[in-house]
């Protein structure tokens, strides 16, 4: 919501008022002096007026995982282990995944408590790059870039999957850049094109690339203001 809609709330101050107290430089966000009122907060900002505390900010948390292949994007299973089992953090109930991979696939997974974050990352029509390595079992024919960039009909869903950039790398092995996710989607598209997926490694989502130094199964905070000082979205 915006800012001064929060403060126009606060002891029923009303919108002019806090139009004016926010114009006036009395209304700080995370000790930052406010004075846009349409300044988007939620309920992980700490907002200050004057020396009162308006709203306390409850903690956010944005995690990114190496998953290793093996494990469930699930919080919980009661067969296989979870990528939860593999953050021990305290507040690790409170996660949600922001973006799955299969079983048998690797790579950056990206787990929060703040809902609304994920959404802009999942949503399709949020058309967020999402990078992934792939490895085949047969050669990748030229002709698949173009079937790829054309999008292939998916008759469970009933819809056809937006151009996706397929970049052949080696006889065997391509980079794909997705701006949606569908049910096992790069394993779909290879089967399209009579080929077969054998490994599955996502590299980034939007402007978030999983560093070489974090190795599979290991697990790193990333700040809130990080995040909100690049765009989800690359270029
Ligand atoms: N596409 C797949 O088929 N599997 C994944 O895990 C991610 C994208």
């Amino acid at each position: 919501m915006f800012l001064s809609r929060l403060i126009a709330r606060h002891k029923g101050m009303g919108r002019t008022a806090a139009m004016q107290a926010i114009a006036g430089k009395r209304v700080k966000v995370e000790d930052q002096v406010v004075t846009d009122g349409q300044h988007e907060v939620d309920r992980f900002s700490t907002v200050w007026l004057d020396d009162t505390l308006v709203q306390e900010g409850e903690s956010a948390l944005y995690i990114m995982l190496h998953k290793p292949v093996g494990y469930l994007s699930a919080t919980r299973d009661p067969q296989h282990p979870t990528v939860i089992d593999l953050i021990d953090h305290p507040a690790r109930e409170t996660l949600h995944i922001a973006g799955r991979l299969d079983r048998s696939s690797s790579g950056l997974l990206l787990l929060t408590n703040d809902g609304r974050w994920s959404r802009r990352l999942t949503e399709p029509g949020e058309k967020v790059d999402k990078v992934y390595l792939v490895e085949t079992a047969e050669p990748i024919a030229p002709e698949a870039v173009e079937l790829f960039a054309k999008g292939f009909y998916f008759h469970t869903e009933d819809l056809t999957t937006l151009p996706a950039e397929l970049g052949i790398l080696g006889e065997r092995l391509a980079r794909v850049t997705l701006h949606e996710g569908r049910y096992h989607q790069i394993k779909r598209m290879f089967h399209r094109v009579g080929n077969r997926v054998i490994s599955l490694h996502r590299e980034s989502i939007g402007s978030l690339v999983l560093p070489v130094e974090l190795f599979p199964g290991q697990w790193r905070e990333i700040r809130r203001d990080v995040l909100r000082s690049q765009p989800t979205q690359k270029g």
